[in-house]
């Protein structure tokens, strides 16, 4: 999809800047939703830690949530953060590698100057240059205190684990990692979190987690041709957060001039989301799900609502009025009545009868944090389609958390439902009940349909 032609790219002009001698190198961007799109660690992985609690190592251990530690360091069915998951990109797998403190395999010979290195400048104690996968740019923005918290956590709140480094063995010119050096002066902010004094505690703290642990700018931001994001703090302007695919999913804007989006959310939807993986009128789906799964539904509503205060400021003031005041669609909406007296004027509304009213219904409304809602809905109507498409091919389960442990599924259709049945039946949902988005066509669907049969066909 759209990203693998930029990494086609990007291989090329790396290959070129290589040749020339110049030191750079991309961003493999799949890294990341490699581990998100990886299969869960075992549930009791997250809690797999030593008894009784010195606050500070139960400190980082909530700090290595909030950073999504466990989702790319732990393989399906393997010891957490005992490495081994295989990330995918373009240039070749990247294995993560063993952080729990065994001295052999682990990082157990580390000290806190060691740990710190890794976190903000992505080397390793022995001097490795990491590959970005590891999302150390976002993590330079992290404070001394924390990273003593975090370091103490993974020293003595987490079993040690003999489990083998597996090798990363990528194709020259990306098998050498010293080309990270040039890429790390160009792109490495290696400056901790500033607190802005102009600004509440409330949105500081929004900001250090947004920005640093969580990550959220890795999926959420476009990235350059070397692979870099475009943005990494709200003063880069509006490219920060605004939106990006990965994976083959697209993860919409963050901003609060989004519309469809989270101009139209109340600080109380961000963080019911990122705390039970939905909201009245959404789920969470693709790599989000492990994102609530195993980072955010772990955060203190504090937290979250601090997230929420920050990405609601992002874009300010001309941001449009939260939609919660207006119905989401009301009985009386003409593709409601439609739909119930039968007229179908467009041919996805039939397609829709048939296969999605079930849940969803014919106001598209569908039921309460069960089946989300259709109408006025930021990721139905994203400018970019790629999720949508991917959804109704092959179906989702929400989020199981602990505050909303079912994890409901929508079924995938993409064995019953042909290019054209599902182009049709998603221009019909995007234009419906108040959704003014752009249709889809058979060439994209055909296009995304020939990207999954592909990854499945090579095991991913
Ligand atoms: C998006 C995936 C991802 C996340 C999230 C992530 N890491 Fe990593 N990390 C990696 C990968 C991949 C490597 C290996 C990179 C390489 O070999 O170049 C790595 C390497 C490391 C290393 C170097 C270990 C060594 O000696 O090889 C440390 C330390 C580390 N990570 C700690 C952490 C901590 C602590 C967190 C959470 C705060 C974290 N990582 C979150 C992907 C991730
Ligand atoms: C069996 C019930 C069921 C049926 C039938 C169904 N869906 Fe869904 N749908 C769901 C559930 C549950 C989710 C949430 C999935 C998740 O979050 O992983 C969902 C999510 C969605 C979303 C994303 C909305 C959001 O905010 O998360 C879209 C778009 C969607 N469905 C469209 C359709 C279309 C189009 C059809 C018919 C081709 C359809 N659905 C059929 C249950 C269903
Ligand atoms: C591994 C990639 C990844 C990371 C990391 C990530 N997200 Fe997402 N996010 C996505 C994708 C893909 C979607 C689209 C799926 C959906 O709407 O459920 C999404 C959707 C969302 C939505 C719903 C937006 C809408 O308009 O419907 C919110 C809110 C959100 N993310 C917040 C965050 C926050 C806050 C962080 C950091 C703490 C974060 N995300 C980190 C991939 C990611």
């Amino acid at each position: 999809m759209t990203r693998s032609v930029l990494h086609k790219n990007a291989a090329l002009l790396l290959a070129g800047l290589a040749l020339a001698g110049t030191a750079a190198l991309p961003r493999p961007a799949t890294a990341q939703d490699g581990g998100a799109t990886a299969p869960a660690p075992p549930a009791a992985a997250g809690q797999a830690t030593a008894a009784p609690r010195d606050p500070q190592v139960m400190r980082g251990e909530y700090l290595a949530r909030a950073g999504d530690c466990i989702s790319c360091h732990t393989r399906p069915q393997g010891l957490p953060f005992a490495g081994g998951l295989p990330l995918a990109t373009p240039f070749g797998t990247i294995v993560s590698t063993n952080i729990t403190p065994d001295p052999e395999q682990g990082i157990g010979g580390y000290t806190q100057e060691d740990f710190n290195r890794a976190l903000r400048e992505g080397r390793a104690k022995d001097g490795r240059h990491l590959y970005p996968a590891m999302p150390y740019t976002n993590f330079a923005r992290l404070n001394d205190a924390d990273l003593q918290a975090l370091y103490r956590y993974f020293m003595k709140g987490v079993p040690a684990a003999k489990q083998d480094n597996a090798r990363t063995d990528l194709r020259w010119p990306f098998s050498m990692r010293w080309l990270m050096a040039g890429w790390n002066m160009l792109y490495l902010p290696a400056k901790p979190y500033d607190n802005d004094a102009a600004r509440s505690p409330e949105w500081n703290r929004g900001a250090y987690l947004v920005q640093g642990l969580g990550h959220c700018s890795a999926c959420h931001t476009p990235r350059s041709i070397t692979g870099a994001e475009k943005g990494s703090t709200e003063r880069d302007g509006e490219v920060f957060l605004s939106g990006a695919v990965i994976d083959g999913w697209y993860a919409q804007p963050l901003r609060n001039t989004a519309t469809p989006g989270l101009a139209t959310w109340l600080p109380q939807d961000i963080v019911d989301y990122l705390k039970t993986g939905r909201t009245g009128h959404t789920a969470a789906f693709g790599p989000m799900t492990q994102v609530v799964a195993n980072s955010t539904q772990h955060l203190t509503r504090e937290d979250l609502a601090a997230i929420a205060t920050y990405l609601k400021s992002l874009g300010g003031e001309n941001a449009a009025p939260p939609a919660a005041a207006a119905p989401a669609a009301p009985a009386s909406d003409p593709t409601t009545l439609a739909l119930r007296d039968g007229r179908f004027g467009q041919r996805g509304a039939l397609v829709y009868l048939n296969n999605c009213s079930a849940c969803h219904r014919s106001d598209g409304q569908g039921a309460q944090r069960t089946f989300p809602t259709l109408a006025r809905n930021s990721a139905v109507a994203a400018k970019d389609p790629t999720s949508l498409i991917r959804l109704v091919l092959q179906g989702s389960a929400m989020p199981h958390t602990t505050e909303a442990p079912s994890a409901l599924a929508m079924p995938g259709f993409g064995w019953r439902l042909s290019d054209d049945n599902v182009a049709d039946v998603l221009s019909f949902v995007r234009g419906s009940w108040g959704n003014q988005a752009a249709p889809v066509s058979p060439q994209e669907v055909g296009k995304i349909r020939g990207e999954l049969a592909k990854s499945a066909k090579a095991g991913n």
